[in-house]
């Protein structure tokens, strides 16, 4: 493995983006391969084999594209997949899921006891993070909550407006979540609405955004392999699975960049 070969990630869509603009942020002189499995969106609504299937699928794209280690930017994908590709790829590559990081963080600061996770259906029926928080420290108490509008909504460009706070606020304001101490935007889309999540709360809470954190997580992982790029430019390659100019469109939203989307349908 060489250090200059890039880092794949992937996602169930475009959210993961949110991931990979934070690695990007973090680690410039990388160069990045991400992979949006736009044709089988949403992760959230599907079955734990078929995800956990698409997940072995990418995993061996991107290790055909030569990455050096592959990041699963999709809780719902870490949540069912990550197992089975870890398990897969064994000592080949790296697989860096976006969950364990942020139960480790939460975990370390050793102050939250009672953690609000909002996710997608599927990863809150998982229960990841409360059986992860949990088994770190056995006196966090996790309320998941499923807010399966918040994607399509965030994915439709509904976002700082009335819509998404009247939205936002109906979810928060359930009686699972009324004695949280910290908040896991437990979906790769959620960093777009933190700033309107941060208002509802009025900094009552500490919301966990797990994209810095991740970034960080992969930075160490490379180093300790001493797998980080000493490139000085890199260029990245966006490939989606069904290329739509909604997508094109949106995509930058998640990068805070321009982003090219190449259609590579690997399904045919
Ligand atoms: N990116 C997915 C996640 O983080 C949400 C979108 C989907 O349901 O596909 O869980």
């Amino acid at each position: 493995m060489q250090n200059n070969q890039p880092i794949g990630i992937f996602d169930s869509g475009i959210g993961g983006l949110t991931v990979a603009s934070a690695i990007h942020k973090l680690l410039p002189q990388e160069q990045l391969i991400y992979f949006g499995d736009t044709a089988h969106l949403p992760y959230g609504e599907k079955s734990p084999e078929a995800i956990k299937y698409y997940c072995l699928k990418i995993g061996q794209f991107l290790a055909q594209k030569k990455c050096k280690a592959i990041v699963i930017a999709c809780n719902t994908a870490s949540s069912y997949g990550f197992a089975d590709l870890n398990e897969f790829m064994g000592d080949k590559l790296p697989v860096i899921n976006v969950i364990d990081p942020v139960v480790n963080h939460l975990i370390e600061q050793k102050i939250y006891k009672r953690v609000g996770v909002i996710a997608t259906k599927g990863t809150v029926k998982s229960d990841v993070y409360a059986q992860k928080l949990q088994s770190g420290d056995n006196a966090i108490e996790v309320a998941s909550l499923a807010t399966p509008l918040l994607v399509p909504m965030i994915e439709e460009g509904f976002f700082n407006n009335s819509i998404s706070k009247t939205i936002i606020n109906s979810y928060l304001s359930k009686p699972k979540l009324k004695k949280i101490d910290s908040l896991v935007l437990g979906c790769t889309h959620f960093p777009l609405i933190k700033p309107e999540i941060e208002a509802y709360y009025k900094k009552s809470i500490y919301i966990v955004d797990s994209a810095a954190i991740v970034a960080q997580h992969v930075k160490e992982v490379l180093s300790k392999k001493n797998l980080l790029s000493d490139k000085l430019e890199a260029k990245h390659h966006f490939y989606v699975s069904d290329f739509t100019h909604s997508f094109d469109k949106t995509a930058q939203l998640f990068f805070h960049e321009k982003v090219h989307l190449e259609e590579q349908n690997i399904w045919k």
